[in-house]
């Protein structure tokens, strides 16, 4: 139906109008009845509906409507799998249509910047590549449905301390770069119906009356057609909030944020055409909703499946030294509590009422060998010589040993953030006793973000299963005792210890956080650095093998305009069917700028049957080897080499290819008086100035002081060819003034005239 919406505006009155961008509780939006303007609801969240009907909360207290918790970001994204994640979406979006929710409060893509942050379990990773390419495939899988969705939290939104008052300082490039990336992606793939602006400050102003991220950015940039809601409580200012481009204050402020809205425009401070077009803007995505309703059957039970194809498809095995898969005939030991009461979920705004929870214990079958001693308490930090007493003695006599260990709730949830990196030392401690008794141990992860691991070059098998979901156990069961082959890779790096991470010095501290290390987060960081990691990005095994080949290029010079298409093939060596993650990554060899050693650009997740080949394509244009440059105020990519690198990991480069490229994007000429030397002899455009200022510096150093042969050669000695280069080079042009080379005016002309070009 078309509808008219400037019209249905014009009809509103003003206190309507600005009714209209605040919620009318926790969850609706206002109606306005005597024009059919639909009250909607909206909700939590990511990984499944939190629902909640009456006595509504925001911290996940109050309980919700029973539904299906799929794994967290934290998991699903090391799935690799556009398709995967788009069915995940429709699934959340008949979910939504079901259960009359309009917008689902999610994806949230902020990107990992420390190990840290409380609330990582709910973001994807710490590349915005994959994390937008991850986010627009569940976007445009909810939407399917005209059900919105808001990703979030926009934006450099990384810490919990302090998470509605601090100020993330960043410098553009490290926000265009690496903080705002991923959103950039998600709105021009995914267009998604709503943004969730963050509590936080950037560089100083709130984000939700930030003009320049939420309308030059977001809007005059990107192309945002939807609207803008705050995250819960964060508006500072409502009416400088309306002018900077947020359309809807949530929750409800019991309409004193209102009555600013309408006494600013009554006294002329805001233009009421601000206000025609926010709620204009809402209108639009309010009626895309009740305009398209859906009659939609979900069962519980087929979701609680694709929560369980998920989780499968997601968790990492990072370490397998011939103990894995288990089999029905061994005599296996689960030790630790997790095994019975799976950690599978975080604690805040995400967490869902869980319809039906499997723990491995019930998941297994009953032709398997298996004894559980509860070893630890999954919820306390306690050593409790009893339970590992008898842990450590179950040990001494099994085949195999399988330790379920991770975070407790307590250490980790929405709203603050974790003081360390480590496990409970009580479960570190009985790792370490097991060991010292049995040598098959294998240690399964249930953790919303890395864990410092001293045992590791004791363990024979180690499994990332992050927070799984609810079909968790089902998951574990099945990747444990080989029915499903893993296949999920790291989608963010696992240092060895916290220090070793790049925000160490300054993550989380008071009002101000500096993002000190600026582009360098994640394998940006450590592999630049050569920074030795217990795992690096994009790792992950699988109990078959694969090897790549035959690396080819659509065409190895291009310019600016051009795309191209990469291809490689890639074999199952092993004897088992299963699933390999291949990453493209891109090297800048031009030297022009200080960059990362590469970056991820591409990825693909192929199945291939034992002995199969098949080919992977990716296609790269400009963007795909840019940086933002703030001279140009846009991406970059210089003139020159670059490298393609087809990987398994990070650090697991399997062929490589260099192309050329050729831009015709200029950089403005800036020359001053304090421009170097250097600088102009390196630019094409000023080169040939450049060297008749250097001959005459050159004479002007170079002119011996003392004709004596002997005195000659020691003022050589101090003075060395090299020595007088690198002085000459770095000689900013007022110096030809003052050695007299060039008179003031003449060099102020010449200035003058070359920045003209
Ligand atoms: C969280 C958001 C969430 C909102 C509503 C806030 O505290 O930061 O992610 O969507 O609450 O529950």
């Amino acid at each position: 139906m078309e509808r008219n919406l400037k019209k249905l505006v014009s009809q509103m009155t003003l206190e309507e109008k600005a009714g209209m961008c605040s919620g009318l509780d926790f969850w609706h939006l206002k109606g306005v009845e005597r024009l059919g303007i639909p009250s909607v609801m909206v909700s939590d969240g990511p990984h499944g509906l939190r629902k909640q009907d009456e006595a509504a909360d925001h911290l996940g207290i109050n309980d919700s409507i029973k539904a299906v918790c799929f794994p967290p970001a934290v998991l699903s994204a090391c799935s690799f799998d556009r398709e995967l994640m788009h069915t995940f979406g429709d699934a959340i979006g008949k979910e939504a249509q079901a259960n009359d929710l309009s917008v689902v409060l999610g994806p949230a893509v902020n990107i990992k910047r420390s190990p840290l942050c409380g609330r990582n379990f709910e973001y994807y990773s710490e590349d915005p590549y994959l994390a937008g390419e991850t986010a627009a495939a569940f976007i445009n899988g909810v939407q399917a449905h005209h059900v919105g969705t808001s990703i979030k939290h926009f934006a450099a939104n990384n810490q919990e301390f302090n998470r509605m008052s601090c100020s993330s300082n960043a410098d553009e490039r490290t926000l265009r770069e690496i903080y705002l990336s991923a959103f950039e992606t998600a709105v021009k793939k995914s267009q998604p119906y709503t943004v969730m602006c963050s509590y936080n400050k950037i560089n100083g102003t709130f984000a939700s009356e930030n003009p320049w991220l939420l309308t030059d950015v977001l809007r005059d940039e990107w192309g945002f057609e939807g609207y803008v809601m705050s995250d819960w409580g964060a508006v500072n200012d409502r009416v400088a909030g309306l002018k900077a481009g947020l359309e809807l204050e949530m929750p409800s402020s019991g309409g004193i944020n209102d009555r600013e809205i309408v006494s600013a425009v009554q006294n002329g401070t805001l233009d009421e055409a601000v206000l025609d077009q926010a709620v204009e803007r809402m209108l639009k995505i309010i009626f895309t909703y009740t305009d398209h309703r859906e009659d939609q059957e979900f069962t519980l039970e087929a979701d609680h499946a694709l929560a369980k194809q998920i989780a499968e498809e997601s968790m990492v095995l990072l370490k397998n030294d011939s103990i894995l898969p288990l089999n029905d005939e061994e005599k296996i030991v689960f030790i630790g509590e997790f095994a019975a009461k799976p950690r599978y979920q975080g604690g805040g705004s995400s967490h869902i009422n869980s319809y039906r929870v499997s723990s491995i214990l019930d998941s297994i079958t009953e032709k398997t060998n298996v004894t559980y001693v509860k070893g630890f308490q999954a919820d306390s930090d306690i050593y409790d010589e009893d339970l590992a007493g008898e842990a450590i003695e179950a040990a001494k006599n099994a085949d195999k040993v399988v330790i379920f260990a991770g975070l407790p709730d307590s250490f980790e949830s929405e709203g603050y953030d974790r003081t360390h990196m480590r496990l409970p030392d009580c479960q570190n401690r009985l790792i370490d006793e097991i060991l010292a008794v049995q040598s098959q141990v294998i240690v399964v992860l249930h953790n919303g973000s890395p864990v410092e691991m001293p045992w590791l070059s004791k363990v024979k098998g180690l499994l990332e299963a992050y927070l799984g979901g609810q079909a968790v156990g089902e998951a574990l069961a099945d990747i444990l005792f080989g029915k499903v082959n893993p296949s999920g890779k790291l989608a963010e790096t696992i240092p060895y210890k916290l220090s070793d991470n790049p925000s160490y010095l300054s993550f989380g501290d008071g009002e101000d956080v500096e993002y000190s290390e600026g582009i360098f987060v994640g394998y940006r960081y450590y592999d630049t650095k050569e920074m030795p990691v217990a795992f690096p990005f994009g790792y992950g095994l699988s109990y078959t093998t694969f090897a790549y080949s035959n690396l080819r290029i659509s065409q190895k010079e291009l310019s600016d305009a051009d795309t191209i298409t990469v291809s490689a093939d890639v074999t199952n060596t092993g004897d088992r069917e299963g699933k390999e993650i291949v990453q493209l990554y891109v090297r800048d060899l031009t030297g022009t700028v200080r960059r990362p050693l590469k970056e991820l650009k591409g990825y693909d997740k192929v199945s291939l049957k034992p002995g199969e080949t098949k080919t992977v394509s990716f296609t790269l244009d400009y963007r795909s080897f840019a940086w933002y440059n703030t001279r140009l105020s846009d991406w970059y990519a210089a003139s020159g080499d670059y490298e393609i690198l087809i990987a398994a990991s990070s650090q697991d480069v399997r062929l490589t290819e260099q192309v050329h490229l050729t831009t015709r994007k200029v950089l403005p000429l800036n020359v001053h008086a304090n421009t170097t030397l250097g600088e102009l002899l390196s630019d094409e455009r000023t080169k040939a100035l450049g060297l008749e200022f250097k001959k005459r510096m050159d004479t002007f150093f170079g002119a011996p002081a003392i004709s004596d042969e002997e005195e000659s050669s020691s003022a050589k000695e101090a003075i060395s060819d090299e020595m007088n280069n690198a002085m000459v080079a770095s000689m900013p042009l007022r110096n030809v003034v003052t050695f007299g080379l060039l008179g003031r005016e003449e060099l102020e002309n010449l200035l003058n005239e070359m920045n003209q070009h």
